[in-house]
């Protein structure tokens, strides 16, 4: 009954309250924005989510997005825009290389469509390197890199403080284009003690390009030395 008479007057709630009659730029919610949520419920981005958890990012980006008083922008690539890359293309990326490639794919500023539309480039990301956008027929955005050029077509958010665009090509970054255009894993990544401090046993010459695989070592060592220390203590 209660629901019944709150149904019945809200219209009427609404002609007194021309804030929400407008649809006013949600006043609250960047607490509860939730990028997984909305990553999530997108369906096709399970590769991305996977890249923006391993690489730490998703965190990062979900704080930003909550302290940035510009607002955000995310460019999401879909499951088959990662599957289209060059095989081995993204295994053949650094960890540090993989963070600047999800950091080149937000910007730290919210873009409407047609923002984007008139924006001056190129536009500053998270990473280094620029982003181009230019307009076509209607209103469609195309978004460049300088070595790949993908129609901007749907929005699963567009509200300010977070947009969130599909993108149906992951966003390669042009520094990273002799890669990208080599068939397998680019020739030895030059790691000049770009691991500070830890020593962790570089796989250089095996399959360091397999990120899972490093991930399922590091479990398997980190299960024998929990055996180890286990039977340290019983004999002690
Ligand atoms: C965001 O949503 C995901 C699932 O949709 C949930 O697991 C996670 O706890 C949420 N994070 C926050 C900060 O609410
Ligand atoms: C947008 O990019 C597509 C390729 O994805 C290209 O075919 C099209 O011509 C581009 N449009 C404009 C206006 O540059
Ligand atoms: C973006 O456009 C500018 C000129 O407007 C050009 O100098 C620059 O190389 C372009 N960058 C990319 C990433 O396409
Ligand atoms: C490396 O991984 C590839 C598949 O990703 C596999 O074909 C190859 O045998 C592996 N090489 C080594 C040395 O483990």
């Amino acid at each position: 009954m209660a629901s019944t008479t709150f149904i019945l007057l809200l219209p009427i709630l609404l002609l007194l309250n021309p804030q929400a009659q407008a649809q006013a730029p949600a006043p609250a919610p960047s607490g509860q924005l939730n990028l997984t949520a909305i990553l999530e419920k997108g369906s096709q981005y399970t590769t991305l989510l996977k890249l923006l958890k391993d690489t730490q990012q998703l965190s990062q980006i979900q704080n930003q997005f909550k302290t940035n008083s510009q607002g955000f922008t995310v460019f999401a690539p879909t499951d088959n825009a990662f599957q289209n890359l060059p095989s081995g293309a993204l295994n053949g990326l650094s960890d540090d290389q993989k963070v600047q490639l999800i950091l080149y794919h937000s910007a730290p500023k919210y873009y409407s469509l047609s923002d984007l539309l008139t924006v001056s480039n190129p536009v500053r990301t998270q990473s280094p390197w620029g982003l181009n956008f230019t307009g076509g027929q209607g209103n469609q955005v195309n978004v460049s890199t300088g070595v790949v050029e993908v129609q901007i077509n749907n929005a699963l958010r567009q509200q300010f403080p977070l947009a969130v665009y599909q993108v149906d090509k992951v966003l390669w970054p042009k520094a990273f284009s002799a890669d990208a255009n080599s068939p397998s894993p680019a020739p030895a990544p030059k790691k000049k003690g770009s691991n500070k401090g830890t020593a962790t046993p570089t796989t250089d010459s095996k399959n360091d390009s397999n990120g899972v695989a490093g991930m399922k070592n590091n479990v398997g060592f980190g299960m024998v030395l929990g055996f180890v220390l286990l039977c340290m203590r019983v004999l002690s």
